[in-house]
């Protein structure tokens, strides 16, 4: 396959798309296909068979239109059928999955009091409690799951900061966060909340996701098989929906311009986790 070819990206919606800037900013050169699956969002509150299905179709269409990688830019899609992916495709497939690795690091041998918050989904598949059995003998950990934050952003509210906020205090009175070093951001739509979060929690509470640890993975894929766009130009992004509206197509260019201008993602310096 050509190297110019397109990197396939998706996510049950609007998520993906803090994913896809990641990747972009570490990338320029590379063509990307965004398909993000609005109208069947949030996948986090329906069964693992529903969104296993959704992925089969979505993969199918983007290596249809030529995709020479597949990223699952979605926690809860990676969960429930990466492996399943990757059996039934010979394309690299790269996930997601909280970055509780990086929480538990960044205490450097100090036990560490972590809130994950995710998708019920993503809490409640195998593949995170595996995760957390890798980290539970040293340190805290909390599941929390917070699906109004995936319909908040669907629904074109993450500007209303009342209804972010009762969302937060919902989800988080009950922590003594003055106890609590970190709170992981286990979902991609998750990200555009990082100065709500900020806001709400003390400033001991660090803040951690794995888009950037992901998009260097990406970038590390496609080095070693020789496949990473060395055009020079800068890439074509296409921004694909199953919701037609004009609203999801705006929403989602507001969301591609926010990330833009969030520093933090320009460095992409630190060592962050995806999938392993
Ligand atoms: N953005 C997705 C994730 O990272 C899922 C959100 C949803 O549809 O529930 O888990």
């Amino acid at each position: 396959m050509a190297s110019d070819a397109p990197i396939g990206i998706f996510d049950s919606g609007l998520g993906g798309l803090s994913v896809t800037a990641s990747i972009r900013r570490l990338m320029p050169a590379e063509n990307i296909l965004f398909f993000g699956d609005s109208a069947h969002a949030p996948y986090g509150t329906k069964t693992a068979e529903q969104v296993r299905q959704r992925c089969f179709t979505i993969v199918d269409d983007l290596l249809a239109q030529g995709a020479k990688a597949i990223v699952i830019a979605c926690n809860t899609a990676t969960s429930v059928c990466a492996t399943a992916l990757r059996e039934r495709y010979s394309v690299p497939i790269i996930g997601m999955e909280p970055a509780l690795k990086l929480a538990c690091d960044m205490g450097r041998g100090r036990p560490q009091r972590v809130i994950v918050a995710a998708t019920p989904l993503t809490l409640q598949e195998q593949k995170f409690a595996d995760l957390m059995a890798r980290f539970q003998a040293d340190h805290t950990i909390w599941k929390q799951p917070c699906p109004d934050l995936v319909t908040i952003v669907e629904s074109g509210h993450l500007s209303q900061h009342q209804v972010v906020n009762a969302a937060l205090e919902r989800y988080f009175k009950h922590y003594d966060l003055g106890q609590i070093d970190s709170i992981v951001l286990g979902c991609t739509h998750f990200i555009f909340y990082r100065n709500y979060f900020q806001d709400f929690c003390p400033p001991q509470v660090a803040i951690v996701d794995g888009n950037a640890g992901t998009a260097r993975q990406v970038h590390n894929m496609l080095s070693e098989t020789d496949m990473l766009n060395s055009s020079g130009k800068e890439g074509h992004l296409q921004v694909s929906n199953s919701d037609p509206s004009t609203q999801i197509q705006e929403r989602s260019y507001e969301l591609l311009d926010y990330m833009s201008s969030v520093s933090r993602y320009a460095g992409l310096s630190e060592a962050e986790q995806s999938e392993s």
